[in-house]
């Protein structure tokens, strides 16, 4: 096996800082700017290719772009204590689903991912691959064979069931069409750009308005099943587990409103990005039948055509690497950004205290000096087994890194895991000619217009038997 995994450029020691001087970009003509919000991942590789791996730019929104793995691990990892989500797209999040992990700050975050960390631990989530395996079952039942569809919604609708009935049990079925247009409203409210005068919720625009709307209904819906709850009808949902979780030292457990939060955001943070890295997964294996087949094929190795169970997941080897190929090229949670707390050293200079350091993963992971043929799908990068080739874990970083890496990648890698099985077991799917590939980077990276597919039902023994599968 050779050198794909990392990229062998001499000059480049990917986890060492290199001392950049950085490039000041003058700012543009606002027309020129506007760019940066119809199309921003371009808009930053354009900066990176003209002006390199760190950039000061000033404009209309003031930040620094870095774009190599070592700044990106000073960023996250060793100098983490120095960075805030002081932002303004950490504000839009705070907005629309308030102060849970993925925006609280300091030592109340500290507090809470101390507290909610074994929830999410691989060990305890396995108790929801049942729960996945069903959900993905269900849905591919229902699934039309003879006519065009876009997977890109059943994806997502499938990753908010799996999360809603993670979170909620039963009461997600009983009120799924409300919770389905909530995160819709979240979804779009965070979707928007962020400039202040559109986000600031107090500003009686309709989006803000339906948002106020949304909000009061969902608390009122956690109100009544955290009555529920602690009234006796116990349940072990992630919510009753929530509920029940106390901290071993101070006794401490997360107050209702904390857990109206806490789940909000996770609902928001965790269905969006499994749905879009679904999507993603689909649309490269139909680019690349040889390593559909192979995955069918292990499939088939590992659970010997009978069902899919818990143990089989650590082997489906090829399955993992695959997920994690498609999450370098085309990564969910595209973006990143943090605001220096004080000064702070970053590559040789001292940024001020209220500085935006951004970056994009589509980028960095798409970076020539630290991948070898990096537009190119190729799994084999991520074969665990190849020494030789683990390297630059900043390279790619599409669950972030450091202290608040993303606390679900367990639940998500399981979740992925299970449904591309569970599909490539009942179907082939294949994109259609119809279908028009343009990529899209909101709040999360996604096909502009979904992906319309058709699924040839697989003919196989198990089809006769509901449970083998
Ligand atoms: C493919 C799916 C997913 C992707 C790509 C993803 C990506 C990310 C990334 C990049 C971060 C770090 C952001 C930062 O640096 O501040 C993050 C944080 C987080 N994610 Fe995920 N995520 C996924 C699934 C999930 C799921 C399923 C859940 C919950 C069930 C979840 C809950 C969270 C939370 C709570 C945080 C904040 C952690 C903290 O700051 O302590 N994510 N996620």
């Amino acid at each position: 096996m050779t050198d794909i995994r990392m990229q062998q450029n001499k000059q480049s020691d990917p986890a060492k800082a290199p001392d950049f001087t950085g490039s000041l970009v003058p700012a543009r003509p606002f027309w020129q700017q506007l760019k940066m919000l119809t199309n921003p991942p371009l808009f930053f590789e354009k900066l990176i290719a003209r002006y390199g791996d760190y950039v000061r730019y000033r404009g209309v929104v003031n930040f620094h772009l870095v774009n190599h793995p070592a700044l990106v691990g000073r960023v996250l990892r060793e100098t983490h204590r120095n960075f805030d989500k002081a932002t303004p797209i950490y504000h839009r999040f705070r907005n629309a689903f308030g102060d849970g992990l993925v925006t609280v700050e300091g030592e109340r975050w500290k507090k809470r991912r101390k507290l909610i960390q074994p929830v999410f631990k691989g060990s305890a989530i396995e108790d929801f691959f049942s729960l996945m395996r069903d959900a993905a079952h269900s849905a591919v039942d229902a699934w039309p064979t003879n006519t065009v569809f876009n997977i890109a919604d059943e994806m997502d609708h499938l990753a908010l069931t799996v999360a809603g009935r993670s979170f909620f049990g039963r009461a997600f079925d009983d009120s799924s069409e409300d919770i389905r247009r909530w995160t819709d409203v979240i979804n779009r409210y965070c979707a928007l750009p962020p400039l202040s005068i559109i986000s600031n919720p107090k500003v009686p625009t309709p989006m803000n308005l339906k948002l106020r709307g949304v909000l009061g209904e969902y608390d009122q819906f956690l109100g009544r099943l955290i009555r529920e709850r602690t009234e006796g009808f116990a349940n072990d949902d992630l919510l009753g587990i929530l509920l029940d979780t106390m901290d071993e030292e101070t006794g401490e457990g997360l107050d209702p409103k904390d857990l109206a939060e806490e789940v909000l955001g996770m609902l928001i943070a965790g269905h969006e990005t499994t749905g879009k890295a679904l999507t993603w997964i689909w649309y490269e294996l139909n680019r690349h039948p040889e390593v559909e087949k192979a995955l069918r094929e292990e499939i088939e190795t590992v659970t010997g055509g009978g069902p899919l169970k818990v143990e089989h997941l650590k082997e489906l080897r090829k399955i993992t690497m695959v997920i994690e190929e498609t999450l370098r090229l085309h990564p969910p949670a595209w973006f990143e950004n943090r605001n220096t707390l004080e000064e702070v050293e970053l590559g040789g200079e001292v940024l001020p205290k209220g500085t935006m350091v951004v970056f994009s993963r589509y980028s960095l992971q798409r970076h020539p000096d630290f991948w070898m043929d990096p537009e190119m799908f190729k799994p084999e990068r991520f074969d665990p087994e190849d020494a030789e080739n683990a390297g630059n874990r900043h390279a790619s970083v599409p669950f972030g890194g450091g202290p608040r890496v993303c606390i679900g990648r367990h639940f998500a890698m399981m979740e992925i895991k299970v449904v591309v099985a569970t599909v490539l077991r009942h179907f082939q799917v294949v994109v259609d000619s119809s279908d028009q590939h343009e990529m899209c980077a909101r709040m999360t990276m996604a096909p502009r217009y979904g992906l319309r597919v058709h699924l040839t039902r697989r003919e196989q023994k198990q089809q006769a038997d509901p449970g083998l599968s």
